[in-house]
């Protein structure tokens, strides 16, 4: 019987462990998970979220006072436009944060930075160029481009002196959004190195819509499989989205993946940037306890648990520290929901805002519990200690737990 260690991920020069760990924003997927997971000869991922303020967070920077300092005036209007990220604060605090994890790593593996263009920050092409050369500029082993339409993607950093040298890979749930993005980067001359292919169980957001229930990851990997085949492109084919075990894994490597993402068993380990309190609501959640909603203003539906303290949270839009989803006219769906809001009651104190969330806001605040479809079965991932909490795993134990297991078994800790 095989296990995912009888395979390797071979891209360019490097072989590795074929396991991926996905992207988590806002610092869920932290530096300290993507350096173990390297370490481990695998291929783990740091998030660009938000970033200025997870490296005030993490650093002791000044980004997000500054910002709001800047823009104070402006707090109470309801026109954003003039609120504005700074280029080179962004770059700097993007290279803080990427160096940060470059300068640490050991190990035969790669750190992949994920860059979500749906992050417009209100200057979407001016500041994910910046984002995506500041993390090249500071040695990042690869991008990862995801949730959004990446077509102009490539062209914006094919002046980089490392363009060519970077790995990138892209996100795609469909054949027709692979299409489509491939046709557009024909002309940088430059396919990506490799392609992940994330189904309708993974966490965060989705590239399905409400109808996410009606599709399958197996079988959009085979159709993508079978036409990059069609067309002899051989590019690495990474599905996510759902794989839980190192034999769902092992299925999917003798179906032809090269390697594979998976996310949801690392929110409870010890490197994951979640609250430890937050971890234990992803322990003991049930599958009625999941949901599919539409609060996120990027307008793809999102996958979380209920009890997420974001859902109907009525926070006045925090866009002059934040602002990270201000589309080019410095517009965000919530701005519109939140308004509406207080308009429909005049003098209230507190407010509830059902059909959108602050989403700035509540992932800086671990508020918004976004996580994969098999949350529930986490709790069969560990033991239980005394006081009934569950307890939390190391990364390196759910890394080799992948790796090395058979038989659909998941090991549980000593
Ligand atoms: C808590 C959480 C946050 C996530 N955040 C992001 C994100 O910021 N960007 C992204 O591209 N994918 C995000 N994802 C998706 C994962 O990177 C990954 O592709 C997917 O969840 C894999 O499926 P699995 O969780 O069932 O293993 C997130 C997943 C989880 C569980």
């Amino acid at each position: 019987m095989k296990c995912v260690d009888d395979f390797r991920l071979k891209l360019g020069q490097h072989e590795l462990v074929p396991i991926m760990v996905g992207g988590m924003g806002v610092d869920i997927s932290t530096v300290s998970l993507a350096l173990e997971t390297a370490r481990l000869g695998g291929i783990g991922h740091i998030s660009d979220a938000m970033v200025p303020t997870v490296s005030d967070r993490r650093f002791n920077t000044k980004y997000v006072k500054n910002k709001l300092q800047q823009y104070k005036l402006n707090v109470a209007n309801t026109d954003k436009s003039t609120v504005k990220f700074d280029l080179s604060l962004l770059a700097e605090a993007t290279a803080l944060h990427v160096r940060h994890a470059m300068d640490a790593k050991k190990g035969n593996g790669l750190i992949f930075v994920n860059c979500m263009e749906k992050l417009t920050m209100n200057a979407p092409k001016e500041t994910l160029r910046v984002r995506m050369g500041a993390a090249m500029d500071a040695g990042i082993d690869g991008i990862t481009l995801s949730a959004g339409l990446h077509l102009g993607t490539f062209a914006l950093i094919e002046d980089h002196p490392r363009f060519r040298d970077v790995k990138l890979g892209i996100i795609v749930s469909s054949l027709r959004a692979l299409q489509l993005f491939l046709k557009k980067v024909a002309r940088t001359n430059r396919l990506p190195d490799y392609i992940i292919v994330e189904g309708p169980l993974a966490g965060g957001h989705l590239g399905f819509g409400m109808d996410w229930a009606k599709y399958d990851l197996a079988t959009i990997f085979t159709e993508i499989r079978d036409w990059l085949v069609a067309e002899q492109l051989n590019i690495p084919l990474i599905p996510a989205g759902g794989i839980f075990t190192g034999s769902d894994a092992v299925a999917f490597m003798e179906m032809g993946a090269a390697a594979v993402q998976v996310a949801t068993r690392f929110t409870v380990t010890n490197e994951c940037g979640l609250p430890d309190n937050v971890k234990q609501e992803y322990y003991k959640a049930s599958e009625e306890d999941i949901e599919v909603n539409t609060i996120s203003p990027t307008g793809y539906p999102m996958r979380m648990l209920k009890g997420s303290p974001a859902i109907g949270d009525g926070i006045r839009p925090n866009c002059e520290a934040y602002g990270y989803l201000l589309d080019s006219s410095g517009n965000c769906q919530y701005i519109e929901a939140y308004n509406r809001e207080v308009a429909a009651h005049p003098g209230a104190k507190k407010i509830r805002v059902w059909d959108k969330t602050c989403l700035c806001t509540q992932m800086r605040n671990f508020d918004c519990w976004t996580c994969g479809q098999y949350t529930y079965r986490l709790k069969d991932t560990s033991r239980r200690n005394a006081d009934g909490s569950y307890q939390l795993l190391t990364a390196e134990h759910v890394f080799h737990d992948y790796q090395f297991s058979t038989d659909g078994k998941i090991a549980l800790p000593a």
